[in-house]
This record gives structure tokens, sequence and C-alpha cells, in this order.
């Protein structure tokens, strides 16, 4: 079946058997450490999720910050297709700030959230049951008010007494929420406790045939994606979940996992889902690229390995038979069987070519310059992979480009006896040009001290990792490197297939990141500690 007549197929499909999928990447995924995103990625991603078909795009968190609330905006403002959603505690103040974040989306959404569970309401709210009950129900009225269209959450409703759960959920519809999302916060439920809650509040709370029940299950013991098909099994309709299960702690489920299992044992759940699979790979290159954090190679679905078949007999077998041993088609979720390597004697074709079939529609003059930096490239390295072409076509983050610049570098090591580098760096107000030298203990170190002394900026790493983009020697490496900054965590990342010019690279977005703090401009791609 081709992608047009899938999505003809969902359209009609009585809502009963639609799971909407509601992605919260950029909302609990982005909030984690090492996945924080600049606006013009955060844009970058949700045109890639709202072309993935997500039905519902959680953009953000208004009141959490200035630039929270502007990429909220900026989404709902650009972003057509799916509901753009913003979160919003239950209070006034944050319903407000929700409401003005995403009132240019066409269809948009706010998503209410307060704790039920004992432990929240006495050790976190200091609230009792009543209290909680008439906040929750004044925050609903109030979003309700501003939108047609509301989510309330019980915030750790897997550990809050069913009764009271009951209790609160039929208060909120009753208050106006559309959709109604079961949380397990922390990530603690068994999957058979998730059918059988589910099961009895879709049995026993009032007015819930008329909204949609969803679910949200964090990571914490590996069962985020079990739970997430439970809840759907006893009738969740709204699945909540992240590319490459990103988030919280050890992650939220993962979205492609849930649509691949729900997509291929269709015989079992009977439910369908509006997503493009084959986008689920390039959708998760994408934020692997974005972020700089590599795709474990054993990850279902997205992962290197997930459709590679190592040993003779597996070989033998799929060779005879596809279905021996593999039980979804590798094209299905983006993935090509024939692997095709671009080099230097590649043309301009060839490239564009290779970069539609990853996802990357490059304007005339987008060409242009990615066909210069992929020649300069292929001239570096002999083969030029898909992991390569992303690095190419992201490049560096739009949001961080100077006012420091690299303008040369040279590194040295002696054996037995550390590095040394120097470094040549120009400022965008047109300062002289600073040139300074250091030694360290291996050239990664000399250069990042030559570039702490060169831009006055203290290189406080908490984080620093270098790997490789592709294969070989003379593959790329990706720095990436967090540093602490005035009660903050500031990111850098490079990419070079010289180690130590990566991490030269990084090391100077970090520092430009803290320049800009500094300026007192928004400091997009850090966290507040
Ligand atoms: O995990 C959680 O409870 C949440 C809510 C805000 C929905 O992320
Ligand atoms: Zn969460």
């Amino acid at each position: 079946m081709n992608q047009k007549n899938e999505s003809a197929v969902v359209e009609s499909t009585p809502a009963r058997d639609r799971v909407r999928i509601f992605d919260t990447t950029l909302r609990d995924g982005e909030q984690s450490p090492g996945f924080s995103m600049s606006l013009p990625q955060k844009l970058r991603m949700a045109h890639a999720l709202a072309e993935l078909g997500v039905d519902v795009l959680e953009a953000g968190f208004p009141r959490a910050s200035e630039e929270d609330f502007a990429s909220v905006q900026a989404i709902a403002k650009d972003v057509r297709g799916p509901t753009i959603c913003g979160l919003a505690r239950a209070q006034i103040e944050d319903i407000d700030a929700c409401a003005r974040a995403i009132s240019p989306a066409a269809s948009g959404r706010i998503h209410v959230f307060l704790a039920t569970s004992p432990l929240h309401r006495e050790h976190k709210l200091n609230m009792s049951r009543n209290q909680v009950l008439d906040m929750g129900i004044k925050a609903v009225r109030h979003a309700r008010h501003l939108c047609e269209n509301v989510e309330f959450s019980a915030e750790d409703a897997i550990r809050t007494e069913p009764e009271f759960l009951i209790e609160v959920l039929a208060a909120m519809i009753e208050a106006g929420a559309s959709t109604i999302n079961v949380p397990d916060t922390v990530g603690y439920a068994t999957s058979s406790e998730i059918y059988a809650l589910f099961t009895r509040l879709r049995r026993e709370v009032r007015g819930m045939d008329n909204v949609v029940l969803s679910s949200h299950c964090h990571n914490d013991l590996g069962l985020g994606v079990a739970n997430s098909l439970a809840a759907v099994a006893a009738g969740a309709r709204q699945v909540e979940c992240t590319i490459s299960g990103i988030g919280e702690r050890a992650g939220n489920a993962a979205l492609e996992e849930i649509v691949m299992a729900l997509r291929t044992r269709a015989d079992h759940f009977k439910v369908q889902t509006g997503i493009r699979t084959p986008l689920l790979l390039p959708t998760a290159r994408l934020l692997s690229n974005v972020t700089g954090t590599t795709i474990p190679r054993n990850k279902a679905i997205v992962g290197d390995n997930a459709f590679a078949h190592e040993s003779g007999i597996h070989q033998h077998g799929v060779l005879k038979k596809r279905e021996t041993y593999e039980i979804m088609q590798p094209e299905d979720v983006g993935v090509e069987r024939s692997q095709l390597v671009l080099g230097k004697h590649s043309g301009r074709h060839a490239l564009r070519d290779r970069l539609k079939s990853l996802g990357y529609e490059v304007d005339e003059a987008q060409m242009d310059d990615v066909f210069v930096r992929f020649k300069a490239l292929a001239d570096k390295k002999k083969e030029v992979f898909d992991s390569d072409l992303d690095a190419l076509v992201l490049g560096q983050d739009p949001a961080v480009v100077g006012p420091w610049r690299l303008i040369q570098m040279q590194s040295t090591s002696h054996l037995g006896g550390g590095a040394s580098a120097a470094v040549r760096l120009g400022h965008d107000d047109g300062r002289p040009v600073s040139e300074t030298e250091a030694m360290g203990d291996g050239p990664v170190h000399a250069i990042l001290r030559a570039i702490e002394r060169a831009t006055a900026v203290e290189l406080n790493i908490v984080d620093f990792q270098i790997r490789s983009l592709s294969y070989g020697a003379d593959a790329q490496g990706r720095a990436s490197l967090t540093i602490h900054h005035s009660g903050r965590e500031v990111v850098g990342r490079g990419v070079s297939t010289d180690i130590v010019e990566a991490a030269a690279m990084a090391a100077l977005e970090a520092v430009n990141r803290v320049e800009r703090l500094k300026q007192g401009q928004a400091l997009p791609l850090t966290a507040k500690l």
C-alpha cells in the first residue's frame, strides 16, 4: 500500500480504531539533559514531525521561560498539520501564557497538568484532596474559556488512589477537558496494572465515553512502550511519546516503537495511526543530528543494526524468504536496502537524489552551498556516507554563528610528553585577531585551553564526547561538549574529519552562547541548573 492510500484509509477510519499520536519530543524530550534545542532547531524538528504525521505536537511549556514561549509561538505560527499544544501548570498565569503562545496555530490545545498522588499532594503541593480537585476544576474551566481543545493530565496518576483519580478525572471532564491523560510519571507501573487501570477508568469515570483517553508512560523500568500498548489494548486512543524515546530520566515511550508495534501487530491491536512510517528513520536521524546524540546501534526500528543480519544462518534465511527473520520491511520505516555511498566523482544530481531520499528538500541556493562543502569533504574522505550528508546539510546551529570565529588552529602531540596547540580567533566586533597558545595532556585538552585563554570564557566542562559519524579511519568526528556557566548548562557541538578541530568548533559554539548570554540575548541550547 502506498503512503497516499494509507493516509486515506486512516482519514476514514472510525475514531474508535484510530490512535492519535501525541508527540512530546519538543517538551518532555527536550527538557532532559543532552537534548536541548535552539529555536531554529525546534522549528526544523517541528516541521519534520508534521511531515511524519503526528496528530498533536507538544511544542513546549510557554511559562517555563521566554525562550520556551518564543518557540511554542513560532511553531504555532509556522507549522501546519498537527494540533499545536502547549503545557501549563494548573495556574492562571501559566494557562494565559500558553493560550497566547498557541494562538497563531490553526488548531491549538492547552495541556493543563496537576499532580494527584498522595506523595505529590503532601510533599510537593502541600494540598488536600479537595484543594487539588478545586484547583484542577478552576484551571480547566479557565483554559476552556480560552481554547476549545483542553487536555488534562493527572501527574503521577499511577500512584494516585484509584477512587480519587476517578473523582478527579470525572470533574475535569465536566469542567471541559476533551482529552484525559493518565501519566505514569515515574515509570513505575507494570503492563497488567496499566491494562487494569485503564479498563477501570473507562468503566467508572463519568463522561469518559465522550472524551479521548490518553497514556503517557515513562521508561524507568524499560516498560514505557509495553505499557503504552497495554493502555491502547484497554481503550486509550491517544498515546504520548517521543522520537527515539528521549525524555526525563530514562525517557518516554518511543514513538517509532509504538507505531510499528501497532502496525506490525494490527491483527492483535486492530487500530491504526496516521504516521507515515517511511519517515520514521529520517526523523530519528534529524533529531540525532540536531541534538548531537547518537542513536544506539541496537535501538529498535531506527538503530543501525535493526535490520542487519550478521549471522550466516540468518542471512541465508532472509535471502530465501525475508519473513524467516524479519517481521517488518526495512523500507517501511525508511531504511534503504542499498546504501549508496557518494564520493568525489559524484555529481550534483547524485547528491540531490541522495539528499531527497534522506528527506532533505534543498532549494538551488542551499544546493550550491551544500555541493561546495560536499566536494571539499569528498576530497578529504574517500566515501561520503548518509551521516556525513546529515552533518553537511544541517551545518552549525544557525542560532549561534559568531561572535567568535575560528580562523586558524594547530596542534601537536608529543610522545610521552603532553601536547601543545595554537589558535587564531576573529571577533565580529572587529577587535584585533586573538592568537594564543597552550599546553595540555593531549591535543584536545591543549586546544580547549587555548580557546579559553583567547576568549577569556572559562570552559568548566561537565560533559565531553567525541564520536565517529560513520566508518573508517577518515570518518568525521562529532564533538559534543557541555559547560557550566553562571548556573546554566551551555552546550556546544562541532563536526570535522579532524577531531581536534571538531572539539575546537564545539568549544567555540559554547563560548559564543556564553557571549550572547553576557550581552543579554536569549540563550538557546542552555538549561537552568
Ligand atoms: O510525566 C508526566 O507526568 C508529564 C506530565 C506533565 C504530562 O510529563
Ligand atoms: Zn512526562
